[in-house]
Order: C-alpha cells, then sequence, then structure tokens
C-alpha cells in the first residue's frame, strides 16, 4: 500500500506557480491577485479561507479577503460581485460557500463573471468542462486528477465508483474521470443514496473516490483488493482530546481499508490540500488569460 501524499505534492504545485509568479513579475506583467468573499463565522468556511490566504501568500499572490456577517442582504452580495467582476486589478475571485439561508446561492454563482470564477462552479464553466472545452475546473475534482496523475495510476479502461453526486465533488470528477485522455478514459458509476447494491458495485472499482459526507462509509469488505481510494471526506466529529474539540474524519475507514489499496488518500492530508493548491492554479490561469483568451 501506498499512501499518496497530497501534503506534498500541493507544495510541489504551489512552489510551480510561484516560480510561474516570479516569471511574471521579472517580465513586468502584475501579481496575480485572487480576491474572497467570506459570509458570517462557520468554522470550517473560516479555516478554508484561512487556508485560502495562506497559499496565496505561499504562491506570491496578492490577496484580498472581504467579510460581512450573516444578514447580509442578497442585494450588498450581488454588488460586491459586480464589484469584483469589474475590478481590472483583480484576476479571480471565490464566493466561499455554504451561504445563509436567506441567501440564493446559485443566483450569486451566476452572477459570477465566468472569466473570473476560478472555483469552477458557473453555468459555463460546467458546461464547458461536460463538453471538454478549456474552463476553470473546480478545485477538488482538478486536485484529484493531478493526484492520480502524479502518482501515475493506471486509470484507462478501469472501473471508478464516484459515491456522492454533489455538484461541487462527485458530478465535475465522473465527468473529469470519463473525460479522454489521462487521466481520464475509465468506465465511471455514479452511486448516491438511492443506488441499489452499492456494496456489490464498489467491489468492482479499481477506483473509488469517496465523496458523501458519511464518516467512515466505506469499509474493507466494499473495496477490492489492490484498488486505489480516493477520500474526499472532511467531517467535523467531536474528539475530546484535540485542542480544537473534534477531528477530521474522511468518508472511508481508513484503518481496515488500507491494507487492501495499492493506493489511498489520508484525511487529514490527502485531498484537502490538492483543492486549494488548485485553487491557485485556476488563479495563475485566470490572470494569464490562458483560457479564456
Ligand atoms: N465550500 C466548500 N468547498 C468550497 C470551495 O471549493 N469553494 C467555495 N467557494 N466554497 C466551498
Amino acid at each position: 500500500m501506498e499512501l499518496i501524499d497530497g501534503k506534498k505534492v500541493a507544495a510541489t504545485l504551489k512552489e510551480e506557480i510561484a516560480q510561474e509568479v516570479d516569471n511574471i513579475i521579472a517580465a513586468g506583467k502584475k501579481r496575480p491577485h485572487l480576491a474572497a468573499v467570506l459570509v458570517g463565522h462557520d468554522g470550517g468556511s473560516e479555516t478554508y479561507v484561512a487556508a485560502k490566504v495562506k497559499a496565496c501568500e505561499q504562491c506570491g499572490f496578492k490577496s484580498t479577503l472581504i467579510r460581512r456577517e450573516d444578514d447580509v442582504t442578497e442585494e450588498e452580495l450581488l454588488k460586491i460581485v459586480d464589484r469584483l467582476n469589474n475590478d481590472s486589478d483583480v484576476d479571480g475571485f471565490i464566493v466561499q460557500l455554504p451561504l445563509p439561508r436567506h441567501i440564493d446561492e446559485q443566483k450569486i454563482i451566476e452572477a459570477i463573471d465566468p472569466r473570473k470564477d476560478v472555483d469552477g462552479f458557473h453555468p459555463i464553466n460546467v458546461g464547458r468542462m461536460s463538453i471538454g472545452l478549456p474552463c476553470f475546473k473546480s478545485a477538488t475534482p482538478a486536485g484529484i486528477m493531478e493526484l492520480l496523475a502524479r502518482y501515475n495510476i493506471p486509470t484507462s479502461g478501469r472501473r471508478c465508483v464516484v459515491l456522492g453526486r454533489s455538484n461541487i465533488v462527485g458530478k465535475p470528477v465522473a465527468t473529469l474521470m470519463m473525460q479522454k485522455g489521462y487521466p481520464g478514459n475509465a468506465t465511471v458509476t455514479v452511486c448516491h443514496s438511492a443506488s441499489e447494491n452499492l456494496k456489490e458495485i464498489c467491489r468492482e472499482a479499481d477506483i473509488i473516490i469517496a465523496a458523501l459526507g458519511k464518516p467512515g462509509f466505506v469499509t474493507a469488505d466494499m473495496v477490492k483488493e489492490g484498488a486505489t481510494i480516493i477520500d474526499v471526506g472532511t467531517t467535523r466529529v467531536p474528539d475530546a482530546t484535540k485542542k480544537s474539540g473534534f477531528r477530521l474524519s474522511g468518508d472511508v475507514d481508513f484503518e481496515s481499508v488500507a491494507p487492501k489499496c495499492s493506493f489511498i488518500t489520508p484525511v487529514p492530508g490527502g485531498v484537502g490540500p490538492m483543492t486549494i493548491a488548485s485553487l491557485m492554479k485556476n488563479t495563475l490561469l485566470a490572470a494569464s488569460h490562458e483560457i479564456y483568451k
């Protein structure tokens, strides 16, 4: 069994980006700039946004954090999005999700200029990805593909089972795994809460991508000997032995599953760091106008 070290690959990726930024600055061009909008004080969102700001520093990007309280109106958020769309110094921006219930998340996402949508959540980017056109790919699926590629994990003709059908992980990663080329060309099955015979389907998989947010859901009896396991779960579970009072739990029962695998991602330190590194990559692509010329 080989552990897939997402922390190490993400560090390498960020170093490559920082090198590219040095070249950009040396060529007299402007520093890439990522802005993030954070509403309220959700613990997970605070952690993710802080990590994104830190990653910007590591890559040599400028970053701007725009904070609003939970009671911000939809109208004000739309104004902020409009301002960022029209700010020529901002290359890309994200609105951290989830948003408070009184705000229509989809409306906010669709207000973002697709050319600055470095999260890849706008329907234009989602649609372009689904037909294989240049686009911003959402960060977690892109990070998973990068991990598979950097560990030379065979995907062509292999059976891939995706657990979960969310718009930000399950659906896009299934699309990328079936696209032409490497990493891709897989035979993909997507399982979800209504799927029957889920265990049997998983047992046929060469690659399982678990993204359902159910701690320890994937157990050893669901895994074929020699499979590759990508664990996207990051559920906070109470843990009195931790200073924070919680620990992050993946969707895979690591202890029992790891000995059966050829490759497995840990939680934390697997997919999580790659999500942030992919967002940095998208920001670099936005700054260099490589996707939308
Ligand atoms: N919430 C959880 N993951 C993400 C992400 O990748 N981007 C944004 N904007 N919000 C999130």
